[in-house]
């Protein structure tokens, strides 16, 4: 197995500079801080955080590489649910797209593109994104690849709309939300955090909030150590309370919180990824490398449907670009043509139970709407929430 790739020079200069101002929170935080808000400082610190530094995450160049980065059918298979969706809205006043999250902007681009040729385009194509940086990416992605007409249509946004009628999508959003780290021991769950000694160390305090361990089941064993993610519940509930009509989709690794929190899954999620190396230590290369954790999704269903929404549908990936007619799409392709090898590639990654089709889910709510999801309409009984 090849090792963990060292950080340049210049790399390691900017992660010094980021774990100072981490290390200064410990202390002003009487020496231990929850691992969320390690995380969310690695990640989103403006200008030195994973996600809202300079440094190319995504593709071959990058750390790791998403479903639309890998190649335009993805987009193009979401285009198809969003069509459906589009055609049942023709009494509603306007139907919009919010793309949370949205990388390098390459699925804002595939997707309306694709969507003008299927004569769908929504009224505008919204992005919220938490990163300044990113943000500044996808518009210059956007600006470069689509039309005038196109690109007219986005906008991007501060804060989530108040009311918002149409599609909401997240691709690998939730797992890029700051998460607590939970430790079983003998008088019960305490909360791993971090603290400084050489460098960042795991160290366990008392649960910083209340209720974070309210839900884990009783019967893990004493060492167990878990993930717990509130804030991933709290922006379901934010998009539940600002849908009015339509639906979202989110799709993620992750699984139901029975086999989440199966007693031998036991030393949690988390995952880190520098340079397409992939490990579970997140406390270094801070500010240099992604940090994710799985997404427990009967936590997500039940932020939403406590906030107005309906699970619509809870599906393996492969089941979901399925069911939206992945493979249709592929066939419109010559065998012969030079398109159709990487196309075809593409859809054995996102199809294949060994690679993204099985551990990756999509989950849909709905809200003031009845129409069945084209992309739910054969589940996979095996994943049920
Ligand atoms: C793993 S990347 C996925 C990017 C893109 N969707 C893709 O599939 O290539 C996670 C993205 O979510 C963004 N993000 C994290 N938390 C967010 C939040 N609360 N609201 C909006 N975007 C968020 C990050 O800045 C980043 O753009």
């Amino acid at each position: 197995m090849a090792a963990l790739p060292i950080p340049t020079s210049l790399q390691a200069e900017h992660s010094h500079v980021l774990a100072a101002l981490i290390r200064q929170k410990i202390d002003q935080s009487g020496g231990w801080i929850p691992f969320a808000e390690f995380m969310h400082m690695a990640l989103y610190t403006l200008r030195l955080g994973y996600y809202s530094g300079g440094a190319q995450k995504f593709g071959l160049a990058g750390d790791f590489v998403t479903a639309p980065e890998i190649s335009p059918l993805f987009a193009q298979t979401l285009a198809r649910q969003y069509a459906q969706l589009e055609a049942a809205w023709i009494l509603a006043p306007r139907a919009d797209i919010l793309e949370l999250g949205a990388g390098t902007g390459k699925m804002a681009v595939d997707l309306l593109q694709e969507l003008q040729v299927l004569g769908a385009l929504p009224e505008r194509y919204f992005v919220l994104e938490v990163s300044d940086h990113l943000r500044h990416i996808q518009r210059e992605t956007c600006e470069k690849n689509l039309p005038a007409e196109l690109f007219a249509k986005l906008i991007w946004l501060e804060t989530l709309p108040e009311k918002f009628n149409g599609l909401i999508l997240g691709n690998e959003v939730l797992d890029a939300i700051p998460t607590h780290v939970l430790h079983k021991t003998a008088r019960g769950w305490c909360e791993r955090g971090v603290s400084f000694e050489d460098g960042f160390v795991w160290q366990d305090a008392p649960l910083s909030l209340p209720g974070l361990a309210e839900n884990l089941p009783e019967n893990l064993p004493e060492g167990y150590i878990t993930e717990v993610c509130p804030a991933a519940s709290g922006l379901v509930r934010s998009l539940a309370e600002s849908l009015q009509t339509g639906a979202i989709l989110l799709i993620d690794y992750g699984f139901s919180a029975q086999e989440y929190y199966h007693p031998q899954r036991n030393q949690g999620t988390l995952m880190c990824h520098f340079q397409h190396y992939a490990h579970d230590n997140p406390l270094i290369y801070v500010g240099l490398q992604d940090i994710t954790a799985h997404v427990d999704f009967t936590q997500i269903t039940l932020a939403g449907e406590a906030h107005g929404i309906s699970l619509a549908g809870y599906v393996t990936q492969a089941q979901f670009l399925m069911n939206c007619g992945i493979l249709d799409i592929l066939a419109q392709h010559s065998p012969d043509s030079p398109q159709f090898m990487q196309l075809a590639a593409a859809a054995q990654k996102y199809l294949s139970p060994a690679e993204m089709g099985q551990l990756f889910k999509v989950i849909a709510f709905t809200k003031n709407m009845n129409e069945p999801l084209i992309g739910f309409a054969q589940g996979d009984k095996s994943h049920t929430l």
